[in-house]
């Protein structure tokens, strides 16, 4: 039985995070998506809360038997030993995601060198896709369709009273 972990701060999920997550599921036996609690990122802290991103992720992956999903507030190795994984399974988009996330797999090799980094290359049609770009169009009451999965989209409307 091979698990691996997918984390990320999911804020919220994408189509292209749920590519990553159902092709990872293909190739591991049990898939953890770990939602991170991040409560500093972007400076203001996640849109949506850690219950909310994991509930959303959850209804987004319910029909992939092997895909659980779970938070996590402390650092990743730890959460992946307490899980018994040794995979991490990131996606990659252009070169712009290199730098940042060579840097997290060489910190989480010096930390925990049994824990391997795997990249999955996003799909050329997600290449272009990022959390941030859905909240930004969101935040403005573009439409988000075929971008996000369809609680999402609901709950982004929600959170900005769009509708
Ligand atoms: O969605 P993101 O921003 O690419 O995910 C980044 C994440 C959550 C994987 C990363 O910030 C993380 O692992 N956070 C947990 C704290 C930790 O372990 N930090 C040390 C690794 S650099």
């Amino acid at each position: 039985m091979t698990k691996a972990i997918v984390p990320g701060t999911f804020d919220p999920i994408t189509v292209g995070h749920l590519d990553v997550i159902e092709r990872a599921a293909k190739i591991f036996d049990e898939v953890v998506v770990a939602v991170a609690a991040s409560p500093d990122k972007n400076g203001t802290g996640p849109l949506f809360n850690v219950q909310e991103r994991v509930e959303l992720i959850s209804t987004a992956t319910k029909h992939f038997d092997k895909v659980s999903v779970k938070s996590f507030d402390n650092l990743l190795v730890t959460f992946a030993r307490e899980e018994n994984a040794n995979v991490l399974v990131k996606g990659l988009r252009a070169i712009t995601d290199f730098e940042n996330e060579f840097q997290m797999a060489a910190l989480n090799w010096k930390l925990a060198s049994s824990i391997e980094t795997l990249f999955i290359m996003a799909s050329p049609d997600n290449m272009f896709l990022s959390s941030s770009a859905v909240r930004e169009i969101a935040r403005h009451g573009g439409s988000v369709s075929g971008l996000v999965p369809e609680g999402v989209e609901v709950a982004l409307r929600s959170k900005f009273g769009h509708g």
